[in-house]
């Protein structure tokens, strides 16, 4: 079938809406019509070239929401109608990873998805005849895709797509790193280290959890309101004060319970493990640094008490965890309307991603 979609041809060019053809879902795989994607920071990462993993030609997307429209064979847990998100990190619950109950980062498909392509190693669109490769196992800039049935999370069909899209990336990341990855418990104190669309998805976790001091930290005071509305306490501005770690040390006695870094910046990543209270304090990176950078702390910071943590797509085991987030969503419990600051076609999806760059959206939409 001719589907459009925004194909990024080279590393540093825009996207370019084109008719690209798509073969239909082979055995284990879905057809999925996409009814909204967000643009996110990850995109841009692999559009710019820095992204040593980055294939060209490619359909790049990977914060969607839609419906599948056929299945292939053998498919056995979803079926034509099913509302779906897309998964860039899948749950087969059958790799040895997915049945250690320690981590959320399967690896059924992870060289083939690395690789652009579906699990029998070839991919499903094409221009002329030409592939043009898969992007994370998703490809959402695309009216209609083709993934794995492990990479879809069912969700209930009252959501609304232009919504629930942005759970697909960026809530999941910054709320899961919070409840799944840390574990907050009620009472704690936190330390936010950027306030943009994913360090807002952890004030509102940290909230929803029931944190009593949740500290931002922004170089950008413009990010103060917003911050406030999804639960920020306290704000710490880099430039204004002489030490960020002791700033913090000041508000809380001594240190935070928890911090979450959510900037990419391997500065502000020592920072956030050092304002850590001695004894038990965690840290946990969610931000991504540029390649090749290395992270530095004295190991006497470990060795007292403190911990360094990571976390990829919030620990979320999406098709477990996924519904569940949209069901807080849908109870009201996580707001996600007031970080969807623009929405547009796929024509203007260039546009988008200049939004981004000049730092004025938190989340674009873009809706087929
Ligand atoms: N110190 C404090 N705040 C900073 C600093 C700094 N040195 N540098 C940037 N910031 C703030 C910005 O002002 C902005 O508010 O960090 C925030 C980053 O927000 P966004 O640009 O919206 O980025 P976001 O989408 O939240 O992603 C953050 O996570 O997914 C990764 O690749 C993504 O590494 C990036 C990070
Ligand atoms: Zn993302």
């Amino acid at each position: 079938m001719d589907v459009k979609a925004a194909v990024a041809f080279k590393a540093g060019q825009p996207l370019s809406i084109e008719t690209v053809q798509l073969e239909g879902p082979k055995a284990g795989e879905v057809l999925v019509e996409m009814k909204a994607t967000g643009i996110c920071h990850t995109d841009a990462f692999t559009l710019s070239g820095d992204d040593p993993e980055g294939i060209f030609p490619a359909i790049l997307g990977h914060e969607g929401a839609g419906v599948v429209v056929d299945i292939g064979p053998g498919v056995t847990s979803v079926q034509k109608g099913d509302h779906v998100i897309p998964l860039y990190t899948p749950e087969c619950r059958q790799c040895k990873y997915c049945l250690s109950g320690k981590t959320n980062l399967c690896q059924a498909i992870r060289a083939t998805q690395g690789r652009g392509v579906m699990p029998d190693g070839t991919s499903r669109f094409s221009i002329d005849g030409e592939p043009i490769y898969h992007y994370m196992g998703t490809s959402t800039f695309a009216n209609y895709s083709v993934m794995p049935e492990i990479s879809v999370a069912k969700i209930r069909k009252d959501a609304p797509f232009d919504k629930v899209c942005y759970i697909g990336c960026g809530v999941t990341t910054g709320v899961g790193a919070v409840i799944n990855t840390a574990k907050v418990t009620p009472g704690s104190t936190v330390a936010v280290f950027g306030l943009g669309g994913i360090g807002l998805n952890v004030i509102q976790g940290a909230r929803m959890v029931g944190a009593d001091i949740i500290i931002g930290v922004d170089i950008n005071p413009s990010k103060i309101p917003l911050a406030t509305q999804f639960g920020m306490t306290h704000f710490v501005n880099p430039k204004e004060v002489s030490n960020v770690v002791e700033a913090i040390a000041d508000i809380t006695d001594g240190g935070v319970d928890y911090s979450f870094e959510c900037i990419g910046n391997t500065t502000t990543m020592r920072q956030s493990l050092e304002c850590c209270h001695k004894g038990w304090g965690e840290s946990v990176i969610i931000g991504v640094a540029g390649a090749g950078q290395e992270i530095c702390t004295r190991p006497f910071q470990l060795v007292t008490g403190r911990v360094w943590k990571g976390s990829a797509f919030g620990g979320a085991r999406g098709r477990t965890d996924v519904p569940k987030i949209v069901d807080w969503y849908m109870n009201g419990k996580i707001d996600i309307d007031s970080l969807i600051t623009h929405k547009m076609p796929l024509e203007d999806i260039n546009k988008g991603f200049d939004l981004m760059h000049r730092g004025e959206s938190i989340r674009t939409v873009v809706e087929f």
